[in-house]
């Protein structure tokens, strides 16, 4: 793979061009790099209109071999993972190629004694640690298909999610590290799977020095399990089609849907675009601060750099604990090469001010990442400034959980970077901005609807168990193209701006919520009628969430109730969505027809008052008058 590494802006364009013009073509070249165990009769079949998208058909691999036996030869004894500990003090733990394979086997094998098998879903509740690592790839071993669940969701979230993928096995720990608290995550699997039928096994992980109660033929501690398995485990032969993992992500409708990644695409592409955007080469060490919950981790702390041989960092702790300067500690301790975190993480240390920064030698960094949400202008240079001394480039990484890796982003020191500007396409990726009308917006200097209007290696697949769901959320806004759910604008030069959602999705400190996701959780309130939840601009989180809510008698104590919805937002999601205001209104703005008009209460919670826009169509006016005047 290594003479794919593009090297200069004309060496970009040359390939950018081949992989538009000869997409299969473009393709066939990265993925003849990789380990086959038989090789593909199509490189891409495809339609959007089901939609169906089929890379490298007829091929079989496992992608775990592609990460072990394809670098073991050269790697044995590199250090594939450094795991840093949530305590700066405690000891950290380092993996080198053979003892990860060596431990992923055990832990597949440790599986294959529970009864799974190929095909299998296994949902992993894990913090931060290896061990995640570890079971994420035990399942890939194995061919069972993970669904992580980020580990600070409620055990109605956790439930929802083993249901809906119909999972055997939960993989979990006691309890959790973060920051200067300890959390339980054995009790929260408890409860959620009491309230699901298929769960046969709970392995459970021992993390912290808390008791946790045990289910006797149901429950099982890791220590007497894995580490006695035996240290090899042959790979499973998998389609290049067959399914590699769940992961769940909210969209403008209903409940979380189940993404679908599949092997073959996923490996390809995750590889190629961790060794462009970050220019690997051996020996650097990568840190990118997400967690494995997330589709950022799964990419670029998992699979991407350790499919390139990379030796990839993981931390179990807080950007802010014990102090503000821990992500620079960590860099310098162990010569991060190529650094990734959200805008988010960036604008909150941003308000320790420079200090933190200045103390901690960062000179080993070569390249810096920013991901998840639009990132503002003062951050980004911030980010460069104090980050990257001035001379690291920036790289802005747009992509999405459904897209499976980096789509639109800056290569590391090659392309031109232009701040708050994600910037061109990568090879073998064909975005384009629609208007209202559905038609392609050909001028630069324009912005519509970002689009994508072929399919490249890693594009979702299906939403889990529900193929209509696919084609409605993705695919039927405009015919014949994958619709983002963002708004981008296009400069003079044909770099892309991305707006931010024009849908119903708010992002949350890089965290997405549907609105209707976080409406149904306050619903679930008996003290509410009825609820109507927006977005508005938070100087860190990005944006904030606003709840306007009707209750059906009048409350005394308001404050009470304010701390009655909070908590049933954090038993029904996670403590991660909850509304930073809640205003208690007599009714909803509603249209005649009974829709309710989000667009005048994300300008109250917006402040921006003077521009409401025309009221006379709703059904009761005089609403407005009263949001306005109690607004907080
Ligand atoms: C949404 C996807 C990218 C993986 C982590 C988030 C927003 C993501 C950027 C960026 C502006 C961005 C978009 C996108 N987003 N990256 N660099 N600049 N916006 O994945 O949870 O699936 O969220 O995050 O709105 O649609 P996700």
């Amino acid at each position: 793979m290594k003479n794919l590494k593009i090297k200069t802006f004309s060496e970009y364009q040359k390939q950018y061009e081949f992989s538009v013009s000869n997409p299969e073509l473009f393709w066939d070249g990265v993925a003849s790099t990789f380990m086959w165990k038989k090789k593909w009769e199509n490189t891409l079949t495809w339609n959007f209109e089901e939609p169906r998208v089929s890379w490298f058909e007829g091929a079989t691999l496992n992608i775990t071999e592609n990460i072990f036996e394809r670098n073991l030869a050269t790697k044995k004894n590199d250090l594939a993972l450094i795991w840093e500990a949530n305590e700066p003090l405690a000891a950290n733990r380092t993996y080198t190629y053979e003892e990860l394979y060596h431990a992923v086997n055990q832990c597949a094998n440790g599986l294959k004694s529970l009864g799974v098998t190929k095909g299998d879903r296994v949902c992993i509740y894990l913090p931060m640690v290896p061990e995640l690592t570890i079971a994420v790839l035990a399942c890939a071993r194995i061919g069972a298909i993970h669904s992580v669940v980020f580990a600070g969701f409620s055990a109605t979230s956790l439930a929802d999610r083993i249901i809906d993928a119909d999972a055997r096995l939960v993989i979990t720990s006691d309890g959790l590290n973060r920051g200067a608290k300890q959390m339980s995550l054995k009790d929260v699997v408890d409860e959620a799977v009491a309230h699901t039928a298929c769960i046969q096994n709970v392995l459970v992980l021992k993390v912290t020095d808390t008791n946790c109660s045990m289910t006797e033929t149901r429950d099982i501690w890791w220590h007497e399990l894995i580490p006695s398995q035996d240290i090899i485990c042959p790979a499973t032969e998998m389609e290049s089609e067959d399914s590699l993992f769940i992961l769940y992500t909210s969209g403008s409708t209903g409940k979380p849907k189940g993404v679908v990644h599949t092997c073959g695409g996923y490996m390809v592409y995750t590889a190629y675009t961790f060794m462009n955007v970050y220019q690997y080469e051996e020996g650097d060490i990568h840190w990118c601060t997400a967690d494995i919950g997330w589709i950022t981790g799964h990419s670029y702390i998992v699979y991407g750099p350790l499919l390139c041989g990379a030796t990839t960092v993981m931390f179990e702790g807080i950007p802010t604990y014990p102090n503000a300067g821990r992500f620079w500690e960590i860099v310098e301790k162990y010569k991060v090469t190529q650094f990734l975190t959200a805008p988010t993480a960036i604008r909150s240390l941003m308000a320790f001010g420079e200090e933190p920064v200045q103390k901690y030698d960062l000179s080993t960094l070569k390249i810096i990442g920013t991901v998840g949400e639009p990132i503002n202008e003062e951050a980004w240079h911030w980010y460069q400034n104090n980050v990257g001394k001035g001379t690291c480039p920036v790289v802005d990484n747009w992509w999405q959980t459904e897209t499976g890796g980096i789509m639109i982003s800056g290569i590391g020191g090659i392309s031109p970077q232009k701040p708050t500007f994600a910037g061109y396409p990568l090879p073998g990726i064909q975005p384009v901005l629609l208007n209202q009308d559905g038609e392609e917006i050909l001028e630069n200097e324009q912005e519509g609807y970002l689009c994508m209007k072929a399919p490249w290696p890693s594009i979702i697949r299906t939403t889990y168990g529900n193929h209509a769901r696919c084609k409605e959320a993705y695919f039927s806004n405009f015919e014949g193209y994958y619709f983002t759910g963002d708004g981008a604008k296009r400069d003079e030069n044909g770099m892309y701006r991305i707006i931010g959602r024009i849908d119903d999705v708010i992002n949350v400190s890089g965290h997405r919520f549907g609105t209707a996701e976080i409406e149904n959780a306050i619903n679930q309130n008996e003290l509410i009628i009825e609820s109507a939840v927006v977005g508005y601009p938070h100087p860190i989180k990005g944006q904030s969430i606003y709840a306007f809510v009707v209750c059906d008698h009048t409350l005394s104590d308001l404050d009470d109730a304010r701390k009655d919805i909070l908590n049933t937002v954090t038993n029904e999601i996670g403590k991660i969505a909850l509304p930073e205001k809640i205003q208690f209104v007599s009714g909803l703005p509603k249209t005649r027809s009974g829709k309710i008009m989000r667009r005048i209460l994300r300008k109250v919670a917006e402040g921006d008052l003077d521009n409401l826009g025309d009221v006379s169509t709703l059904l009761d006016p005089s609403v407005v008058d009263e949001i306005v005047k109690n607004r907080i």
